[in-house]
């Protein structure tokens, strides 16, 4: 028995000064390099390197980033790798934040620097509006939005351009008379419409699923087309305002598709205060749009899809604060008045004309990436509908 002690106390009595020196060095590395800058938004432990990874192994998901907005509030913190990250929540915060110059840089994300080696070999980084910062994404974006709206885009004089796309795919729909249809080829055809535009072609797809799975919705939905336009023309971005239903449901199923939920992400150009805390240069600051979309306090019922969330009690269209989903602040979506039209036109032709069914879900919405929800996969059938 004594030896056993004896053994025990020289098998502490070796390792004791180590253990002392790896608890010092942890309290010391915690303390000086994990403490957060002075009045620093409250969030998970940040260490340097790793950043709050011993806290969330797996790297961010959407419970912890929900979980940080309960526990800390409208503006909370994490760190991934070496970069502070500040969350950004509530409708009114996000406006305030976004709306400032200091705030409207982008940090070097995994997308610009892909396209850069394509397109430039990594010879040029300054090339584009999503990634720039500075001056070179002032003008570039400026240069962008010029000549989008030279194009008309976003506009009604591009409507006859975007008609005859759609009749194209209406003329398709037709032939097949009722077979089941991918909803992914649609979503390919549109996708070369828009060259590439991957946030428009998810949103057309997510729609047409809601509406096979909310036949009530798809009904009235014809009914208003029918009451307003009939069926011996075609929809025209001027029946807009005679819409509330239509337009109602497209921004419903916008909110639920809730596409990129924390928007892209930005990046302090210099020290600032963001609701009432210190920020350094350098921080990372993701917009919660998620949050705004989700949040009970902002919807009649935010946890269904239910077009009613747009309409007034006498069933006219009523904007919401809360619907953010191309973004808020100085780089807002530019694409947004594009996408807004060709969402309204290409919804209201394939619905004045056709009756949409499900055949088959194979996957539904998928909402765990952090980035992006994927839209449904599914089989529907598209049905002429006769007068
Ligand atoms: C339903 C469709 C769309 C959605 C939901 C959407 C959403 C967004 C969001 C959330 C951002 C990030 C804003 C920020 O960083 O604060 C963004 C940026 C951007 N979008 Fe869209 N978008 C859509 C369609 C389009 C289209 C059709 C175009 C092109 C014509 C476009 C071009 C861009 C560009 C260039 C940026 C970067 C802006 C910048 O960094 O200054 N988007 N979009």
């Amino acid at each position: 028995m004594s030896s056993v002690l004896t053994w025990g106390a020289g098998l502490v009595g070796a390792w004791l000064p180590t253990f002392l020196v790896v608890l010092f060095t942890t309290v010391l590395v915690l303390n000086v390099f994990g403490r957060r800058p002075k009045n620093f938004p409250s969030g998970m432990m940040i260490l340097p390197v790793v950043g709050s990874l011993l806290s969330m192994p797996r790297g961010p998901t959407m419970e912890m980033l929900r979980g940080l907005r309960k526990k800390y509030g409208d503006i909370a913190s994490f760190g991934i790798f070496g970069n502070r990250v500040v969350v950004v929540s509530s409708t009114s915060l996000l406006k305030e934040v976004f709306a400032l110059r200091a705030t409207a840089d982008r940090p070097e994300i995994v997308f610009t620097t892909v396209r850069n080696r394509i397109l430039t070999d990594n010879r040029i980084s300054d090339i584009g509006v999503v990634g720039t910062n500075g001056q070179i994404w002032q003008e570039q974006r400026r240069f962008m939005l010029h000549h989008l709206r030279d194009l008309g885009f976003g506009k009604s004089s591009y409507e006859p351009v975007m008609v005859e796309e759609i009749a194209e795919l209406l003329d398709d729909l037709e032939r097949e008379d009722g077979r089941p249809l991918q909803m992914k080829l649609m979503g390919v055809m549109f996708d070369l419409f828009v060259a590439g535009m991957e946030t428009t072609s998810s949103s057309l797809t997510t729609i047409v699923h809601l509406m096979t799975k909310h036949p009530h919705v798809q009904r009235r939905v014809q009914e208003e087309l029918d009451e307003v336009v009939g069926r011996d023309r075609l929809p025209s971005f001027s029946d807009m305002e005679r819409l509330p239903y239509v337009q109602a449901t497209i921004h419903e199923a916008l909110r639920i598709l809730n596409l990129i939920k924390l928007s892209l992400p930005h990046m302090t150009a210099e020290d600032c205060k963001l609701g009432g805390y210190d920020i350094p240069k350098g921080t990372w600051l993701m917009g919660n749009l998620d949050d705004a979309h989700r949040n009970p306090e902002y919807w009649k019922n935010a946890g269904t899809f239910d077009p009613q969330n747009f309409l007034d009690e006498n069933g006219k269209f009523k904007k919401n604060n809360a619907f953010v989903p191309f973004g808020v602040g100085k780089r807002v979506c530019p694409g947004e008045p594009l996408a807004r039209l060709e969402l309204f036109l290409f919804f209201s032709h394939l619905f004045q004309r056709f009756t949409f069914t499900l055949v088959e879900e194979h996957r539904p919405l998928i909402e765990t990436n952090p980035m992006f929800n994927t839209p449904p996969d599914y089989t529907a059938r598209a049905k002429y509908r006769t007068k």
